[in-house]
């Protein structure tokens, strides 16, 4: 019995005979000679088997092995610097091999194939290459930002799903029957984390949020994953400098521990270097003065009417794009109007038509990643807001009450993971985030 070992630790083995136990990810033949390549999960590895050494028998065997077949193979690994592979430069030449299940006929074949295809075909897509990139690359961010949260000094705490009202609009919840009342699934754990900080002072939670987004966009999903930090005693500027490190940590980290990812997915390292020090930070009035400028010297018509704003509009993702082209990092915009923003953003001091808000703007098109702002800490004011926006305050009783029992300014953002996957690997759409997207129209598989 040879010893089974992991794809990932092959530079280790030179020169040993080991066993490997996956699956045959494609194959060619070239008269005697047998390339396969095979995947473990942990990595990707050449196949060889030369005729005239394997005997005509094995070889017969290799020949037949189809695409996606199960298999363990034994063999010695040699070091052979053209090898394809992650990691690359290493080869096993079959010595033997059991196939565990030997397929014929797997759907995703090498040639190309449709979206909906793809997307009806999830359960085995994730297997390819690219998709075993990102999925991994969004374990990594994952850790990224626990660990810098973590060592932050940050609490995480689990804010509860099944809710009872509504904190980001009432046009995109998702309702579901709670015994005799009628609950929504989470938008956001924000509210809750507001009375967290109150036993802990720096706290976040991290999970699943839901919204029922009713636009078929690349930057939308209704099932997500938001981080959301939140902290005592900080107001917006505190704020955005602890986006400015937070990004910053969760980029330099998966450049490190995701090279031969983010070399699979092809992605530009360039952009992603420049995410370091300070990022721009503008307020929303100069973003409207830049868009009116941006607009002005458009020529292509399609492309000013996109561009077309007045003050008191919310931005649309061109003219995000447009905005984030003028710096070469990620970009804060501040204070916006309170009436494109959530209920409980503090009002800007003299100008309450403002709020103490700030969205984080990724470069090359990705648009917004982060949302949070300053909350909103005098009851009244509070009260006053819940009202205006229509919501039935006896739901918030709980949420104002937090604001009579040794209120704090505090401020917290929420930064949606897969919006942040997207950006780092460089991919044109959310999809392929996540193992099992939900979308509008899509929930299958
Ligand atoms: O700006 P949003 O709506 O902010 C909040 O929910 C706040 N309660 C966060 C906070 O302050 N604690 O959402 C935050 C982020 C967005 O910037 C975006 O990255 C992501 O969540 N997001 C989505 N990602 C994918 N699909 C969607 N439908 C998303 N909606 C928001
Ligand atoms: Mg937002």
């Amino acid at each position: 019995m040879t010893q089974t070992i992991r794809i990932e630790n092959i530079s280790q083995h030179v020169g040993e005979k080991v066993t490997l136990k996956g699956w045959l990810y494609a194959s060619t033949r070239k008269g005697k000679l047998y390339f396969g390549r095979m995947r473990d999960g942990s990595g990707m590895v050449q196949l060889v088997a030369y005729r005239p050494e394997v005997g005509d028998e094995l070889f017969e065997d290799v020949k037949r092995i189809g695409q996606e077949s199960s298999i363990i193979v034994s063999g010695e690994v040699r070091a052979n610097e053209r090898a394809p592979g992650t990691p690359g430069g290493f080869e096993v030449a079959i010595e033997s091999l059991e196939i565990l299940q030997n397929v014929e006929d797997y759907p995703i074949t090498p040639k190309e194939h449709g979206v909906e295809f793809l997307m009806d075909n999830r359960h085995h897509w994730i297997r390819s290459r690219r998709q075993w990139a990102i999925l991994r690359v969004r374990s990594v961010i994952k850790k990224a930002i626990m660990d810098f949260l973590d060592n932050d000094g940050f609490i995480n705490i689990d804010t509860p799903i099944i809710t009872p009202s509504a904190a980001e609009g009432t046009s995109n919840l998702f309702e579901v029957g709670y015994f005799d009342e009628t609950a929504y699934l989470a938008q956001t754990g924000q509210l809750y984390n507001e009375a967290n900080i109150m036993s802990m002072g720096k706290v976040y939670c991290f999970g699943p949020t839901f919204r029922a987004e009713k636009s078929k966009t690349r930057r939308h999903l209704t099932e997500f994953w938001m981080v959301e930090p939140e902290i005592a005693f900080c107001d917006l500027d505190d704020l955005m400098d602890l986006e400015e490190r937070f990004m910053t940590y969760i980029v330099k980290t998966a450049m490190e521990k995701c090279a031969a990812e983010l070399e699979i997915l092809e992605r530009d390292l360039a952009p992603l270097q420049n995410v370091t020090g300070d990022f721009p930070r503008i307020s929303y009035d100069k973003a409207v003065e830049m868009l009116h400028e941006l607009r002005e010297k458009e020529t292509d018509p399609e492309k000013k009417k996109e561009l077309e704003i007045e003050w008191g509009d919310d931005f649309g993702s061109p003219h995000e794009t447009v905005l984030t082209q003028q710096f070469d990092k990620p970009l804060f915009v501040y204070g916006y109007p309170s009436a494109v923003k959530a209920f409980y953003m503090e009002p800007w001091p003299d100008r309450p038509e403002v709020c103490k808000s700030v969205d984080l703007l990724a470069p090359e098109g990705y648009g917004e990643i982060i949302g949070g702002s300053e909350r909103m800490s005098d009851p009244q004011k509070l009260v006053d807001a819940i009202h205006a926006h229509g919501l039935p305050p006896e739901n918030y009783s709980w949420y104002i009450e937090l604001r009579q029992f040794g209120s704090v300014p505090h401020s917290g953002f929420g930064l949606g993971l897969e919006r942040t996957v997207a950006w780092i690997c460089g991919l044109p759409h959310i999809r392929e985030t996540t193992a099992f997207p939900r979308m509008l129209y899509r929930m299958n598989p």
